[in-house]
């Protein structure tokens, strides 16, 4: 790979390649509670820019279940951060926020989906990544729904597999 832009160091913390352990717990008021497995990949090829890709599956089966991809900016000589998003589900997001240390919090500031996604609609998506002490990579989820107010839905910590 090209040497790292420098416009995306204070995001540097965030790059290889992640696998969830212990696996990930997801939640919502409306739904069980469950675990998930989950892959990311964050990597850049010179551009002042981070490139994502998130695959969750089975524990158990590994049949694969929700996806996103998309890329992270930063605001040039700034701490502010965006974050736009695909998901398989039919979703499309930009969150905003800033990175602080090894600390990143966004917020959904635009968020559309496919006429024909199914109920309920997601209104809001609030994430949190930091890299923790022990070098791991945690990514914290609320979303709040059309039937929901803002609420915890994922929590995941990820253990570096390649640099
Ligand atoms: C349910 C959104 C990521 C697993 C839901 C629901 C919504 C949603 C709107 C329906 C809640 C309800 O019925 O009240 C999202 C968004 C995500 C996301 C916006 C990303 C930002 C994930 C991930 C997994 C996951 C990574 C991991 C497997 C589930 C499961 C359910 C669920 C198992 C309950 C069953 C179902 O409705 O399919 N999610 N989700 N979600 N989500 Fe997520």
């Amino acid at each position: 790979t090209p040497p790292l832009n420098p416009i995306i160091s204070p995001l540097a913390w965030m790059l290889g390649t992640w696998e969830s352990d212990p696996a990930g717990s997801g939640e919502f008021p409306t739904i069980p509670p469950f675990c998930y497995q989950e892959e990311a990949i964050i990597t850049h090829v010179g551009q002042p820019m981070l490139n994502f890709i998130f695959c969750a599956s089975n524990p158990e089966t590994g049949k694969p279940l929700h996806r996103e991809c998309g890329f992270i900016r930063i605001k040039p000589g700034t701490n502010k951060v965006a974050f736009i998003c695909a998901q398989n589900t039919g979703v499309v997001e930009v969150e905003e926020g800033e990175v602080e240390g090894e600390q990143l919090s966004l917020t959904s500031h635009s968020l559309c989906r496919t006429s024909f996604a199914k109920d309920p609609h997601v209104t809001q998506i609030c994430r949190k990544f930091q890299l923790t002490p022990e070098g791991k990579l945690e990514q914290i989820v609320l979303m709040a729904t059309g039937s929901q107010p803002l609420a915890p839905h994922l929590h995941v910590t990820y253990k570096k597999m390649e640099p």
